[in-house]
């Protein structure tokens, strides 16, 4: 058997982890938590807000399937990763914010961390076992969102209902809008980076709108290998939480009788420019990650909340990455401090915009 915490089980990934559960037999829920809505008599331990550490410590599980939406993931993670437990992330914003403090974390546990996005599941089945010097580069693949060919005048007066009609997934109201941008895209690269060790110019982005291939890896022979599936969550989520053993579910493998294409293209970064900022916010390190997920957070509640335009939530996250040093955290505090700064200077080009 194996116990799990399930983290944000109300959420999108929640529910659906609740159903891969339950359809495991070798799986046993023994904790969960929620940010606000009631989950009493959902495990045997419950929790609604409040030190999600706390929890863990309390029902010592053998796997964290992380599925907080936001930087308020951050300390699970890190307790994962610092005690050897297995890590089923789907929480992409602490790795993205932590990167390298995550990384001594993983390196001093020494347990699994298993990546739940889609692409990133994909990603790690295609590079397990192989030596990173056969592996070229990783290609993470982009549905394009719902405003996939739009120019940005189109996107003026785009609505938070427009943004959240996603073509291929059915996901939480900040992941959605952060689809509709491509930050969400930017979130993934810097999250692939930590992931696998990879330079950011080894990862590429390729718009695929039908969200067949999660991930390819190029391999230096010039083969490239890919990942196929319908877009269902349960697939990676259920990779996780039975790594390694890779349980069998009930969810249909691609049907190819009727045919199937499969359609790629550059990504458009002059509409979209969140992903180009991630690119860059990676690259120069230290915590400008941290605070171009920290400024994305803010821009996109306020979106959400009617206070922000559709093309204000690139723009918010553009100046808040000039105003931060960027420098880079020894420590949990300095990385919560970098993640406040970012979010001060956000909320200042909010009400300046
Ligand atoms: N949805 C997907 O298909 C998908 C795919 C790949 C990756 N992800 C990633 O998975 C994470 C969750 O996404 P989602 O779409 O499932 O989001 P969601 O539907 O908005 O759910 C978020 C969950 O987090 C909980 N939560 C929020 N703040 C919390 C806090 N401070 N303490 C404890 N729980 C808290 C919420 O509880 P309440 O309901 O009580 O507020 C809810 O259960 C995100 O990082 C996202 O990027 C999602």
């Amino acid at each position: 058997m194996k116990r799990i915490a399930l983290l944000g089980a109300t959420g999108s990934i929640g529910r659906q982890a609740l159903q891969v559960i339950d359809a495991q037999p070798e799986l046993e829920l023994v904790a969960a938590a929620s940010g606000s809505q009631p989950i009493e008599g959902l495990a045997p331990l419950t929790q609604t807000g409040g030190d999600l550490v706390a929890l863990l410590e309390r029902s010592q599980p053998d796997v964290v399937l992380n599925a907080v939406v936001g930087f308020a993931g951050l300390p699970a993670t890190l307790w994962a990763l610092d005690r050897g437990v297995t890590l089923a992330l789907a929480n992409k914003e602490s790795l993205v914010a932590a990167g390298e403090l995550a990384l001594r974390a993983h390196a001093r546990g020494g347990g699994f961390l298993i990546p739940v996005d889609s692409e990133h599941s994909a990603a790690f089945q295609c590079l397990e076992g192989r030596a990173p010097e056969t592996v070229e580069s990783l290609v993470l693949t982009a549905s394009g969102g719902p405003f996939r060919g739009r120019t940005r005048d189109e996107l003026e007066d785009v609505t938070p209902e427009h943004a959240l009609a996603h073509p291929t997934w059915n996901m939480g109201p900040k992941i959605t809008v952060d689809s509709a941008t491509l930050a969400n895209k930017g979130l993934e690269l810097i999250e692939a980076h930590f992931l696998f060790g990879l330079d950011y110019d080894n990862i590429e982005v390729v718009v695929h709108p039908t969200s067949v291939v999660h991930a390819l890896v190029r391999l230096r022979d010039g083969a490239a290998l890919a990942h196929l599936g319908y877009p269902d969550m349960r697939i990676p989520i259920s990779f996780a939480l039975t790594y390694p053993e890779r349980a069998a579910t009930a969810i249909p493998s691609l049907d190819l009788s009727g045919g199937l294409t499969l359609e790629f293209h550059a990504p458009d970064l002059e509409t979209f420019p969140l992903l180009a900022l991630a690119r860059e916010a990676g690259e120069r390190g230290g915590t400008y990650p941290c605070a171009y997920n920290a400024a994305n957070e803010v821009a996109v509640a306020a979106f959400l909340d009617r206070r922000l335009p559709f093309l204000g939530i690139a723009e918010v996250v553009a100046e808040t990455l000039a105003a931060v040093d960027g420098a880079e955290a020894g420590d949990l505090d300095e990385l919560v401090a970098a993640d406040a700064e970012a979010r001060a200077i956000a909320q200042q080009e909010l009400a300046a915009a």
